[in-house]
């Protein structure tokens, strides 16, 4: 017998504290559908991995201006679709792709197997027109190849899907063009139904554009996409799938979009932060698109994970499936700071320290705090909040012991110029006992 309790719907006053910060999650108030949602349990191995992987590329990587290109510059389907006969990289190789996330530090991957333009980048027989990449120009199935990578580096698999596609004029007008509309929803429900089943266990799927006529969002389109009954088919083949929210269902976890600055409280559910490693103009690759510093890439980092989320990180590879070296070389470095730190991340939960915007946060794991400085100054100045929990030792992570007073008014640590790091401080504070959150309440919210 299930002893959990319902879950409580957070709104007015309370909703709109916790959400004072620049977090702004897409896609809230989808559908509830009773039964589907992970469990806390199912959803551990996603909340321990932390960071991920995003990988836009299709045909739109051919021209370079944006995987919106052919929308924004009005390209006829009939002229887009002779893309797919270009479309022969040379240089794919999902193992390299594979490597480079897992030496990033990486511990799942989200591939785009279809955008809004259509092109589907797996054998797909649902595909409308037969426009996908074993049909045209390359004949070959990248998903296949993409999702034995992954499995191979031991890394969970993630499939991104847009259940819009911009070749069919029902989506434009949908109530007028119903019946062609439905074409699109059947081609949606066959190629998820595709995905689900041909490839073995998919551990994510990541809708996007579950709207209609670019008008509303995710949500309001729930009448054509019926995004319960669609969710009920993945998960009745993948029951363990993490869905985001942005088919219209409300999803395993929630979403926010972009390159913004995170600030702001802990967020006590599942989210994912997802964003690009370039300026953000485009996902899919444009040329010479300037690439994060490490003190962006890593203040970033830090700062979602000391508010509880993931972060899934978007690169664009070029025609021929290579990615931008410059990209490759900042995921390096990534990659060795998560290496050295990643006992403060890997496994850990956001919290018990609320953060104070740039200056800290904390994650914490069993009975130890992970304390993340972020501008050493400003630290100085302040006091960490008392704690009933008796610290019995402080060291600078992967180093020195250092000095520490906890008294009934705060908490200070003694933190000599010498053992600071440049653009992240970590201080691992041992406590005599498992620090235990109180039990996990279940909050949901619907709208702002
Ligand atoms: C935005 C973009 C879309 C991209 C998505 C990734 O919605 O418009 O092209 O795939 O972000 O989250």
């Amino acid at each position: 017998m299930s002893t959990k309790k319902k879950p409580r719907e957070m709104t007015g006053a309370e909703l709109k504290s916790m959400l004072k910060s620049s977090i702004n999650f897409k896609s809230l108030g989808g559908l509830k559908v009773p039964g589907l949602k992970l469990s806390e349990e199912d959803m551990a191995w996603w909340r321990d991995a932390k960071f991920g992987m995003f990988i836009h590329w299709g045909l739109y990587s051919i021209l370079g201006r944006g995987e919106w290109v052919m929308h924004a510059e009005k390209i006829p389907a009939e002229e887009y679709a002779k893309l797919a006969d270009e479309f022969k990289p040379q240089k794919f190789d999902a193992n390299e792709w594979a490597s480079i996330a897992k030496e990033a530090g990486m511990k799942y991957m989200v591939m785009v197997a279809k955008h809004h333009d259509g092109f589907a980048l797996w054998d797909s027989p649902g595909s409308y027109n037969k426009f996908n990449s074993m049909a045209t120009g390359a004949k070959r199935d990248f998903i296949k190849e993409y999702v034995e990578a992954c499995r191979n580096a031991g890394l969970r698999v993630g499939l991104y899907y847009s259940p819009m596609d911009w070749r069919f004029p029902g989506y434009f007008h949908p109530k007028e063009l119903l019946d062609n509309a439905l074409l699109m929803k059947k081609q949606c429900y066959d190629q998820v139904e595709e995905l689900m089943t041909q490839y073995g266990k998919i551990d994510i799927l990541w809708y996007d554009g579950g709207w209609l006529a670019h008008k509303g969002d995710d949500t309001t389109s729930a009448w054509l996409w019926e995004p319960d009954k669609l969710n009920k088919m993945v998960k009745s083949h993948n029951p363990k799938v993490v869905v985001n929210p942005r088919s219209g269902w409300e999803g395993d976890f929630y979403c926010d979009e972009g390159s913004h600055e995170i600030t702001g409280k802990i967020i006590p559910v599942p989210w994912e932060k997802n964003l690009c490693i370039g300026s953000g103009t485009s996902w899919g690759w444009i040329p010479d698109d300037p690439i994060m510093t490490q003190k962006e890439a890593i203040t970033m980092l830090v700062n979602v994970f000391v508010r509880d989320g993931n972060v899934l990180l978007n690169v664009g590879p070029d025609k021929d499936g290579v990615i931008p070296e410059e990209a490759v070389h900042r995921l390096k470095e990534i990659g060795k700071w998560m290496n050295k730190n990643g006992e403060s991340v890997y496994g850990t939960r956001g919290g018990p320290f609320e953060p104070v915007d740039r200056v800290y946060g904390s994650t914490y794991n069993k009975n130890i705090i992970y304390l993340h400085i972020l501008d050493m100054d400003e630290f100085r100045k302040l006091k960490l909040p008392a704690m009933e929990t008796n610290i019995v030792k402080c060291t600078v992570l992967g180093g020195s012991e250092v000095g520490f007073n906890q008294s009934a008014e705060g908490i200070t640590i003694d933190i000599p110029q010498e053992l600071t790091s440049p653009i992240d401080t970590i201080i691992k504070m041992e406590l005599d006992k498992e620090f235990s959150k109180k039990p996990g309440e279940d909050i949901y919210f619907t709208g702002r």
